[in-house]
């Protein structure tokens, strides 16, 4: 059986349509200075009519399997809260439009630590032998559940999806991982729709201020939890990737650990927060700097709350 699970390669994929900051200000009481100040985001992505979570997906696994040289995996998880329909999986449907017939392929819902929660899971795959390649998938078509008429929330997300590979490996790769999930909180963060509730896809509501506070210490502590399982200590990371919602937050998770904060890897200036997606396209767009053995973190807070972190070789 396999000792170690590693990132062998990465893809990513944006929708083409982009809404700067500055397009806003004609739909809603908003203005660039103010998400720019408040949040660290320029811009967002937008999901074409017709275009799918499952095709930005396939778009962005299609080049992780290129980089890896892979034509096919055992096992696909795509991590997602906006789904092609409420069942199959969309994770099927990535399957089809990869040409795949074989292995096994699910979704996981922990919103915004969807991510962290898959790699988790495609790893226990690999270390038990069930697994030997795992394509592990954050996509959204997040705008699709946004309140236009809202600018408390509908300024800070975007679409997009990021994939990575995952193989089996007797070199160091992910190290440990941590998860946690409180459903006391569920309120402040969530949609007002679903299936069994009302037969609606229903739209996000967030008490941004209460999140803020949870995400700044839940992700950081996560992370100290992580790394001591690991038996590493926060002096030792190289690079900090945490969910991109908000560059001030990201910013006082530096703070705290009192590591430079060019350690902490941002791409939300540019994607705004893609939920799932966001880790695995930070770590795509940070790609070059991330050289072997490199100690990176992963951490994440969503909705639920659900929370997590993992520790990884690079
Ligand atoms: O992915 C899941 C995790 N999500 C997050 O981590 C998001 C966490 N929360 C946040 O990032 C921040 O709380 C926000 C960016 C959502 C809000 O920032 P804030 O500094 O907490 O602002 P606020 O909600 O306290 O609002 C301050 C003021 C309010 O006006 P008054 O009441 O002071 O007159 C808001 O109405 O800013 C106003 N405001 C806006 N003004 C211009 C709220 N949204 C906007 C906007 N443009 N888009």
């Amino acid at each position: 059986m396999a000792k170690y699970s590693k990132i062998i390669s990465c893809g990513s994929y944006l929708p083409e349509k982009v809404i700067n900051n500055s397009d806003l200000p004609a739909i809603l009481e908003t203005s660039d200075e103010w998400i720019r100040a408040r949040t660290g985001i320029t811009q967002r992505h937008i999901a074409a009519d017709g275009e799918l979570t499952s095709d930005l997906a396939a778009k962005a696994a299609k080049i992780a399997l290129e980089k890896a040289g892979l034509a096919a995996v055992d096992l696909i998880i795509v991590a997602t809260t906006t789904p092609d329909t409420t069942f199959p999986a969309t994770a099927v449907s990535v399957q089809k439009k990869l040409g795949m017939h074989s292995g096994f392929a699910f979704d996981i819902q922990a919103v915004c630590s969807g991510f962290v929660y898959a790699m988790n899971m495609a790893d226990i795959y690999i270390k038990s032998g069930q697994a030997k390649t795992a394509l592990v998938i954050g996509a959204e078509t997040i705008t699709r559940i946004l309140d236009w008429a809202d600018r408390g929330t509908c300024v800070l997300f975007g679409d997009g999806a990021g994939a990575v590979i995952l193989g089996e490996s007797d070199e160091p790769g992910i190290l440990s991982a941590k998860l946690h999930s409180d459903g006391q909180f569920q309120q402040e963060l969530y949609v007002d729709g679903g299936v069994s509730i009302n037969q609606q896809a229903g739209l996000l509501r967030m008490n941004g201020k209460e999140v803020f506070r949870h995400a700044v210490e839940k992700m950081g502590n996560v992370v100290l939890e992580a790394l001591e399982d690991a038996d590493y200590g926060i002096e030792d990371v190289k690079w900090l990737i945490p969910h991109q919602a908000n560059q001030r937050i990201m910013d006082a998770i530096a703070k705290r650990f009192k590591i430079d904060s060019d350690k902490v890897l941002s791409a939300v200036a540019k994607h705004a927060n893609t939920s799932a997606a966001s880790i695995p396209l930070a770590i795509c767009e940070h790609e070059a700097k991330l050289k072997s053995g490199d100690l990176v973190a992963l951490t994440a807070l969503g909705a639920g709350f659900t929370w997590g972190s993992i520790i990884l070789k690079w």
